[in-house]
């Protein structure tokens, strides 16, 4: 696939899904399937997903085994992203044999063979949920999200909001190494990649600072400093290597975007060296040569 003259964020987090399928750990999602179980059954799973996107962890809790009524609260601060899920959701549901009924607008109730699900979408920074004494929800999912906010604040919120029994399933955290290969210049690869990851650190979003590039390893050491007890954890790192399955050439793409555009004002670097260095990079993707590997971590467990 040639360089795109346009990028589009809802086609990257569609090219993203066979990534992450591919990634996420099997040890922890069959732990996080187990621990469901053992939650009381009389009444529906109470579940929120923060940075929910354009909803495909939900179509993958569905698909991969989650079998529970559930009350699914999905928020993002971008309500087009949940316009987009709220779009696709029930073709997607439709075309499993499911029955899709709207109750209200931002609501969807999904009825399957199993199972039936109350959707709601909630277009809210996760900083202005309202506290919940005593937490509510029996799941708290986050799927490449943690790596993008503040995690000495945003950690005890989302814990605050999750019952005592209940889990938390952070997923795809960033953990601090990014590989492109094959090699174009290593030194300057290797500038590349710290200055990359320096951007995460210093990223400041709507006046906060914004994520951090080695946020997998600061959760499990944050949360042993909490007592909070881990259930597993593991690596979902992203693997990705020709020939390009599905949209994944796209995703590819998508992921020299955002570095070129991380980069481009960088006081400090060649300029011209780095245009060169990403116009490299895409004619990789377009010739299926590049390999991507992001390392990242899985982690659940109760609050
Ligand atoms: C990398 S995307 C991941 C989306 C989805 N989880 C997926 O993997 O397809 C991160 C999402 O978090 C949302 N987001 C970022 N900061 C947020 C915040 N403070 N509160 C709520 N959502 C936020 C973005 O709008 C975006 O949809």
């Amino acid at each position: 696939m040639t360089e795109p003259t346009e990028y589009s964020f809802i086609r990257y987090l569609e090219a993203k899904r066979t990534v992450d399928d591919r990634a996420l750990n099997q040890q922890v999602w069959r732990r996080l399937l187990d621990e469901l179980q053992v939650l009381p059954r009389e009444r529906s799973l109470q579940v929120m997903e923060v940075g929910a996107g354009i909803g495909t962890m939900l179509q993958r809790t569905l698909e991969w085994g989650f079998d529970r009524d559930m009350d699914y609260i999905a928020v993002d601060s971008d309500p087009l992203l949940l316009a987009v899920a709220a779009e696709r959701l029930p073709a997607w549901a439709r075309g499993l044999g499911w029955q899709i009924e709207q109750p209200h607008e931002g609501k969807l109730v999904l009825s399957g063979p199993r199972q039936s699900v109350m959707l709601e979408f909630v277009s809210q920074d996760i900083f202005e949920i309202p506290e919940r004494p005593g937490g509510f929800f029996d799941l708290i999912i986050a799927h490449a999200f943690l790596d993008l906010v503040e995690l000495k604040t945003a950690l005890p919120h989302l814990l605050s909001l999750t019952r005592p029994d209940g889990l938390f399933y952070f997923t795809l955290m960033f953990d601090g190494v990014t590989i492109l290969r094959p090699p174009i210049d290593p030194d300057f690869d290797s500038l590349i990649e710290a200055r990359y990851h320096r951007t995460m650190d210093e990223r400041i979003v709507r006046g906060r600072p914004s994520g951090h590039s080695q946020t997998g390893r600061m959760l499990l050491e944050t949360l042993s400093a909490r007592k909070a007890s881990i259930l597993a954890a593991g690596g979902s790192d992203w693997v990705v290597n020709p020939p390009y399955p599905a949209d994944e050439a796209y995703f590819l793409h998508h992921i020299l975007h955002f570095i070129e555009n991380a980069l481009k004002d960088s006081p400090d670097l060649d300029l011209h060296r780095l245009e060169h260095w990403i116009r490299s990079r895409h004619l990789q993707v377009e010739e299926g040569r590049l390999i991507y590997i992001a390392h990242q971590l899985d982690v659940l467990g109760h609050p």
